[in-house]
C-alpha cells in the first residue's frame, strides 16, 4: 500500500497538467511547510531566521518542465538575481539549481552557456553553486557538464545519489578532480536496472560513499534526515579526526528540525536547503513520496 502511494505521488510529481494547476492556485495543501515562499524576498526572510538559529542555507528557485529557450534563459536570470540578493542581503547562503531548468533537455550548449553566466556571477560574489542531481536519464550528462565546468570554476559542486549502482565509482572518479559533493540517498522513481530497490542496500552504499569522499580529504555535504546514518557518519568523522571545515550536514527546509538544532548545538556546520518559487508542485510531491505519512498532513490541511 505504502509502495503504491509512493509510486502514485512520484508519477503525479512529473505530471505537467498537475503542475500547471498547482501553479494557478498558489502554495496550498500544506506545501508551505516544505517551500519557503514564492518570491526571493520570502525565501530570504526564511534564510535570515535559519541564520539566527546558527544554520546556513542553500537557496533553490524551483522550476521543472522548461520547454523553450526563453524559459531556460529566464530561469538562469532568476538564479543570477538570487545570487545578487544573497550577496546584497549578506545572508549565509549559496545556490542550488537543476540543469533541466536551465535548458539541458533543449541542448547541452544552451544549458552550458547559462551555467557559465551563473558561475561567473557567483564567482564575482564569492558564492558557491551546487548542481542538484535529477533522474537517472540526466545523470551522465550532468556529470559531463560538471567536469567541464570544474576545469574553469572551483565554486561549483554536484550531487551523487546512493541508490544508483554506479555511484560509489562516481564518488571515486570525482575525488580525482577534488569535487565538492553533496551525498544523498536519491529521490526519484528509478528502475531496479539502475538503482538498488532495497533501503538497506541504499543505506550501505550511502555510508560507503560518505567514508570514501571524507577519507580522500574532499569536501563532503552529508545530506540526510536519517539519524542512524548521521550517527554513523559522526562516529567515522571522530575516529578519523576529519576536520569540521571538511564537511557539513544538510537537511531540507521544514524536515527534522529537532535534528538540525541538535547538530548545531553540537558544533557541526549545518546547511538547510530552502526551495522557493511558484513551480513548487514536483518538489512537494517528492517530499510526500519520501514519507507517505506526510499525506495525512496534507489531508488535514485540505479539510481545515
Ligand atoms: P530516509 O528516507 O531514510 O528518511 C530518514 C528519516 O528522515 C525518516 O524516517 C523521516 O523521519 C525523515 N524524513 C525523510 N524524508 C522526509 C520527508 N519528506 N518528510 C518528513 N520527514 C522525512 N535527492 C536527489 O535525488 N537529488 C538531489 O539533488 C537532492 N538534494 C537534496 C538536498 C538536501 C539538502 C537533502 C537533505 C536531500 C536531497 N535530496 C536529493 C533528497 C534525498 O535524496 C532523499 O530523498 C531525502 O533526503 C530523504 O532521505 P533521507 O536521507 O532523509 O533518509
Amino acid at each position: 500500500m505504502e509502495k503504491l502511494l509512493r509510486t502514485m505521488l512520484q508519477s503525479l510529481g512529473t505530471n505537467r497538467k498537475a503542475h500547471r494547476l498547482a501553479r494557478k492556485y498558489g502554495l496550498r495543501f500544506g506545501a508551505s511547510r516544505f517551500v519557503a515562499g514564492e518570491t526571493i524576498a520570502q525565501s530570504l526572510a526564511a534564510v535570515q531566521t535559519l541564520n539566527r538559529q546558527g544554520k546556513m542555507a542553500t537557496l533553490d528557485h524551483l522550476g521543472e518542465f522548461v520547454s523553450t529557450q526563453e524559459e531556460a534563459n529566464e530561469a538562469a536570470a532568476m538564479c543570477i538575481q538570487t545570487l545578487d540578493a544573497i550577496a546584497s542581503s549578506g545572508v549565509q547562503a549559496n545556490l542550488s539549481l537543476k540543469l533541466t531548468s536551465l535548458g539541458l533537455d533543449l541542448g547541452y550548449e544552451l544549458c552550458l552557456a547559462n551555467m557559465l553566466r551563473i558561475l561567473e556571477r557567483a564567482g564575482q560574489h564569492g558564492l558557491f553553486v551546487r548542481i542538484d542531481m535529477e533522474d537517472y536519464a540526466h545523470c551522465e550528462i550532468a556529470l559531463n557538464m560538471y567536469r567541464e565546468l570544474r576545469e574553469t570554476y572551483a565554486n561549483v559542486g554536484i550531487v551523487i545519489q546512493a541508490y544508483l549502482y554506479r555511484s560509489l565509482q562516481d564518488v571515486e572518479d570525482l575525488g580525482e578532480i577534488g569535487a565538492n559533493l553533496r551525498l544523498v540517498k536519491g529521490a526519484y522513481k528509478e528502475s531496479p536496472k539502475v538503482a538498488f530497490p532495497q533501503k538497506a542496500d541504499v543505506d550501505n552504499q550511502f555510508l560507503a560513499m560518505i567514508q570514501k569522499h571524507l577519507e580522500g580529504g574532499h569536501y563532503t555535504a552529508i545530506a540526510t534526515h536519517d539519524a542512524a546514518m548521521i550517527a554513523q557518519a559522526k562516529r567515522f568523522i571522530a575516529e578519523r579526526r576529519i576536520p569540521n571545515e571538511q564537511f557539513e550536514f544538510q537537511m531540507l527546509y521544514g524536515i527534522a528540525e529537532d535534528l538540525q538544532d541538535r547538530l548545531v548545538e553540537e558544533g557541526y556546520r549545518v546547511r538547510i536547503y530552502v526551495p522557493f518559487g511558484v513551480d513548487w508542485f514536483g518538489y512537494f510531491m517528492r517530499r510526500l513520496a519520501e514519507r507517505p505519512a506526510n499525506v495525512w498532513f496534507v489531508l488535514k490541511n485540505i479539510v481545515r
